[in-house]
């Protein structure tokens, strides 16, 4: 693209392609063809994803899997996993069986707090403000209820308003700071509607209050809105099992196999490189339960890694120990999930998702997705403390290569035989393919 468009957003759908054909591909006759083989048939499911977003030119398909076998606290589940990287969902499969034997995930909600704020300019007397504000909080409050009557019928709605100073970071700067319970809803619109309103709120009341100078009354708003930093919506999954219950791997004895798994996990506690990779892998399992059930995963791994973060050292979210001869693997991870409202009613597959886990509601749902995250991170640790992480790996790898390269089933069958005991990089893999062929 060498010079800037004006108007794309008004062009349809096959004039947006057509553009995007001419300024940008160097094949547009390919490009063409690729972006329309992904349109749905279906002209009702296709006009739902153009109106998902804007300027819509086509989809981008994800796979959704399945990881069966989770029992959380006592019942089972089959989780939906909406995600592109190879053996996330072996993983996540492979940890649920093994738990199964072993008295399967026990979770808890420890808190489902949800927070915004109004961030605000101020200049003049703190305690006149402080006076201003305890004046004013209840009025912030009554004065929302048009926005807040629906939550509060349902017994959710604002749970405090409290006044911060942050004029140790900026000069002048305050804040309001709000938290809320939003239920089975993410609360994004609930929470920002409210702390709009309490803007306007605070703003006229402050240009009313006798008590302040002219500069006082003059409040600046700078912003109003939620924060994706909920450490206090939180939720625990974890897993126990008497150490000698450890006994499935052939290279580790079971004490072995705790001792180095709980060292694992304290390296990533305390070295940020490593948790940070660590946390990923937490974040494939959580991730695509989030994405499956229609939630912002965006929001959920910002605030996950926030959560990482909050002794001002990045860290583990999850923790490991073993003690009088048990060992406990779990994780603490703040997750604002909704099942009603956003893309939860409007997405079908998201019900067919919603549907496969029983219709959780949020806390549910919460705790399904924090043990879709410990899942992935036991796998994970476990195959990297005993046969390391590439050789599930490679043979995905192999068969993605395999497809690219348009294998049928038999010379897949065939090559995954053929590497078992040899690396498979890509070249090597095209040049065997190519011989393969070749002697055809
Ligand atoms: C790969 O997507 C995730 C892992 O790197 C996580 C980890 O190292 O714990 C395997």
């Amino acid at each position: 693209m060498k010079q800037p468009v004006q108007g794309f957003s008004k062009l349809n759908k096959e004039e947006k392609i057509n553009w995007i054909a001419q300024h940008c591909f160097t094949q547009p006759e390919e490009g063409i063809e690729i972006l329309k083989k992904y349109w749905h048939t279906n002209a009702d499911v296709q006009k739902l994803h153009d109106e998902f977003i804007e300027n819509t030119i086509s989809n981008f398909l994800l796979p959704i899997g399945v990881a069966p076998n989770f029992k959380i606290n006592d019942t089972l589940y089959a989780i939906p996993m909406a995600i592109e990287e190879s053996s996330v969902v072996a993983a996540a499969s492979k940890a649920a069986k093994f738990w199964l034997d072993r008295g399967g995930f026990k979770t808890e909600v420890i808190g489902t707090e949800k927070v915004g704020q109004v961030h605000f300019l101020y200049q003049g007397d703190e305690r006149k403000l402080i006076a201003f504000f305890e004046s004013i909080k209840d009025t912030l409050i009554t004065e929302a209820a048009d926005i807040t009557q629906n939550m509060e019928k349902r017994g959710g709605g604002v749970s405090n308003i409290a006044l911060r100073n942050r004029t140790d970071a900026l000069e002048g700067y305050y804040q309001l700071h709000c938290t809320f319970e939003t239920l089975d809803a993410m609360g994004a619109n609930f929470i920002n509607s409210c702390l709009e309103q309490f803007a306007k709120t605070f703003k006229a009341a402050a240009l009313a209050y006798n008590d302040f100078t002219e500069e006082e009354k003059d409040i600046q708003v700078v912003m109003s809105i939620l924060s994706n930093y909920v450490p206090d919506c939180l939720v625990r999954a974890e897993v126990s099992c008497k150490v000698e219950e450890l006994n499935e791997d052939k290279e580790l004895s079971p004490e072995e196999f705790a001792a180095t798994f709980v060292r694992a996990v304290k390296i990533a506690e305390a070295e940020p490189y490593r948790a940070v990779t660590h946390n990923k892998g937490i974040m494939n399992g959580i991730d695509a339960v989030v994405i499956a059930t229609g939630n912002d995963f965006r929001a959920i791994e910002a605030g996950a890694h926030a959560y990482a973060a909050k002794t001002g050292s990045y860290s583990s979210l999850t923790h490991a120990t073993v003690e009088d001869g048990v060992f406990r693997f779990w994780i603490d991870i703040p997750l604002a999930l909704g099942t009603v409202g956003g893309l939860t009613k409007l997405h079908p597959m998201v019900s067919v998702a919603m549907e496969m886990l029983g219709s959780p509601d949020a806390k549910k749902l919460m705790e399904i997705t924090a043990v879709a995250g410990l899942a992935q991170n036991f796998g994970a640790v476990r195959s990297l403390i005993t046969s390391g992480i590439q050789k599930g790996h490679m043979k995905m790898h192999l068969l993605n290569i395999l497809n690219q390269l348009g294998a049928t089933e038999e010379e897949k069958v065939y090559f995954v035989n053929y590497f078992k005991d040899k690396t498979a990089t890509h070249s090597a893999v095209v040049t065997a393919f190519e011989n393969l062929r070749a002697t055809i």
